[in-house]
């Protein structure tokens, strides 16, 4: 499990979850994120020992240490327990899911050490031990990679096949109340707005629903 819990904003937060919720799409674009981010580090490490490209850390520190915890907070404390009641006990996912919270914990503490030793490579603009930065780096987005594409082929699809619609709204609803409410069918302003108190939001797919 990780090792901080983002607590749903509150119980008095506005309601914003969408009638047509998607958060499995939310899940797969964060994946792309993270392959992106994946993408990043490897041509950081390509550049070590002689060159550091401060510009693609700059990003790719901005991802590690905003999108990817709320996306293993996401599935751990959301996700995987609504798909650990859906499917049985003896279902080869239930273990599958206890090796993804491990993975998760070794890789929420590389990516705590990454973030520091790409930070401070950017403030100071030398990196004492360039070797050990690229063998940590090389070491971080290979293990992301494979787990990204597990949960890919394996869990998302048992998701979109077990979970019930009140299953996906739930989900979305935990999404909403978190610290970084996103949905894949209203914009970050619009979110933004209700969360700061105009109440509901509805997606243009839910306005047009409203209408008919
Ligand atoms: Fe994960
Ligand atoms: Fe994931």
């Amino acid at each position: 499990m990780t090792a901080a819990s983002e607590t749903p904003a509150s119980t008095n937060a506005p309601s914003m979850t969408c009638n047509a919720p998607d958060p499995i799409r939310i899940l797969r674009e964060e994946h792309a994120l993270q392959n992106e981010l994946c993408d990043l580090l490897e041509a950081i490490a390509d550049g070590l020992p002689h060159h550091f490209d401060r510009s693609l850390a700059l990003v790719s520190v901005s991802i590690l240490e905003t999108g990817m915890p709320s996306h293993m907070r996401l599935e751990e404390e959301a996700l995987f327990p609504l798909l650990r009641r859906r499917v049985a006990e003896s279902h080869p996912l239930q273990s599958a899911l206890t090796c993804l919270e491990d993975e998760h914990d070794r890789d929420g503490a590389a990516l705590v050490e990454i973030a520091e030793a790409l930070r401070s490579a950017i403030d100071g603009g030398s990196i004492a031990n360039p070797e050990m930065l690229g063998y940590m780096l090389r070491g971080f987005f290979e293990s992301q990679r494979r787990h990204i594409a597990w949960e890919e082929a394996v869990v998302l699809p048992i998701a979109e096949a077990v979970l019930t619609p009140d299953d996906l709204s739930s989900l979305q609803k935990w999404v909403m109340q978190s610290e970084h409410p996103r949905c894949c069918q209203q914009s970050v302003i619009a979110l933004r707005t209700a969360r700061a108190g105009a109440g509901t939001v509805l997606c243009s797919t839910c306005v047009q629903r409203h209408d008919h």
